[in-house]
């Protein structure tokens, strides 16, 4: 297996990846939600708002990240948004998931990100140096369905302090269904 960040060549199989991948977790219709998230992410965002981790044996895609950028209106900090996650069902639980995380957040820290964001299950993010985070200290761009999901890192020294918002995601998760 190998670790990428190269998001052009994979940009057809990642969307099949996320859609197959929740569909078997969360339902056929979390899937196509996904899938169309991922499509959505890749097609709009602009290059320097979205990196990604991406895990392959060949030309066999086994698992990605996406990372998109979320800006605090009076903050001039760089903070990423990291969602969603995907692992191929067949390759679950066999630690990609994790090495993926960590080649995420390596990527991000060579690029002087000071903070990284996320939302999803604390028991899961909290094994990669994920804490919950409140409102107060980094708001979210839109109102939380879980606030017990809105996770955080700080990657710098001055990611520890709390930003100040509102904060803004690109333009794919700009919608409240999302969150
Ligand atoms: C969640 C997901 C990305 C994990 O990827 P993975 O490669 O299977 O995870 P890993 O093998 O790196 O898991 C490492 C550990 O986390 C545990 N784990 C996996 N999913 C977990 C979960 N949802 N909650 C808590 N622990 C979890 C594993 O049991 C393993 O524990 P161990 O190290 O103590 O044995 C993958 O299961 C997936 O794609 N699921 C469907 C889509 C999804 O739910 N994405 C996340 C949305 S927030």
């Amino acid at each position: 297996m190998k670790l990428s960040a190269e998001i052009s060549q994979w940009s057809d199989a990642l969307p099949k990846l996320f859609q197959q991948a929740f569909s078997d977790s969360e339902g056929e219709d979390e899937g196509k939600v996904i899938g169309a998230l991922v499509s959505d992410l890749l097609s709009n965002t602009p290059q320097d708002d979205l990196r990604a981790a991406i895990a392959h044996d060949g030309p066999k895609v086994l698992g990605c990240i996406l990372f998109s950028s979320l800006r605090f209106e009076r903050d001039t900090r760089q903070v990423f948004l990291m969602s969603p996650v995907a692992v191929r069902t067949d390759h679950q639980k066999s630690g990609i998931g994790q090495r993926l995380i960590g080649f995420g957040l390596d990527g991000l820290r060579n690029a002087n990100v000071d903070y990284v964001v996320t939302y999803g299950d604390p028991a899961y993010y909290g094994k990669s140096g994920f804490l919950p985070i409140s409102e107060d200290f980094a708001p979210s761009p839109m109102p939380l369905s879980h606030p017990h999901g809105w996770l955080g890192q700080a990657l710098t020294e001055a990611g520890a302090a709390p930003f100040k918002g509102p904060s803004h995601c690109v333009e794919a998760f700009n919608k409240p269904e999302l969150w």
